[in-house]
């Protein structure tokens, strides 16, 4: 089984992000794929540059994200739009991830959606920029700005939208094609 890791980043219980994560794996049949979510981006610390010199103990959940991460084979980030930003949570998450380097050549798709006609566009491109400077695999073909996104899920979280669906198989297809 290849893994594939999901991370949102947003952290309300009813994220249509998080649910986009959460309908993934059931769009199609997958044998070889088996999908988790990441469900720590609350529990890490802070990011410093002082707790993370070379040798320090990371705390238990920064050590966590970095083995979850370790162990994927592919990695898709799924994320809102906050003030033409990514979500600090998000990025807070990411910049614990620079010196581990657990991105480092890892297939990784970026979505990002949003109610608004833009889609999170801001966010998606910040995004991008950060993972590929450490030097995570992102190719076009995985990057997503899904505008509109409240007319494309129902209320308990289901994709309605059948062109969005054939969207998300083919960025899961390009992270298998590649893993
Ligand atoms: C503080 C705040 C700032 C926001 N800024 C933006 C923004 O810049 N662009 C955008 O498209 N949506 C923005 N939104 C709206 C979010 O896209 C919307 O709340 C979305 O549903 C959040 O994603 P989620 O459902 O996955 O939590 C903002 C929402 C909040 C609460």
């Amino acid at each position: 089984m290849k893994k594939i890791l999901c991370i949102s980043g947003s952290l309300r219980p009813t994220s249509t992000n998080t649910n986009i994560l959460k309908s993934i794996p059931h769009l199609t049949k997958w044998p070889d794929l088996s999908f988790s979510l990441y469900e720590g981006l609350d529990q890490l610390p802070y990011f410093s540059p002082e707790l993370d010199y070379e040798g320090a103990t990371p705390s238990a959940s920064v050590a966590d994200l970095r083995a979850q991460l370790k162990t994927a084979d592919a990695v898709i980030v799924c994320t809102p739009e906050y003030a033409f930003g990514v979500p600090g949570v998000l990025k807070n998450a990411l910049d614990w991830i620079v010196s581990s380097g657990e991105f480092v050549n890892k297939p990784t798709a970026v979505i990002s959606a949003s109610p608004m006609m833009t889609g999170g566009d801001k966010a998606n491109a910040s995004l991008v920029q950060t993972l590929k400077v450490m030097t995570a695999a992102i190719t076009d073909d995985r990057i997503l700005i899904i505008p509109t996104i409240r007319t494309k899920i129902d209320a308990t979280g289901n994709i309605i939208d059948e062109a969005l669906k054939k969207e998300l198989i083919k960025i899961v297809d390009s992270l298998n094609s590649s893993i």
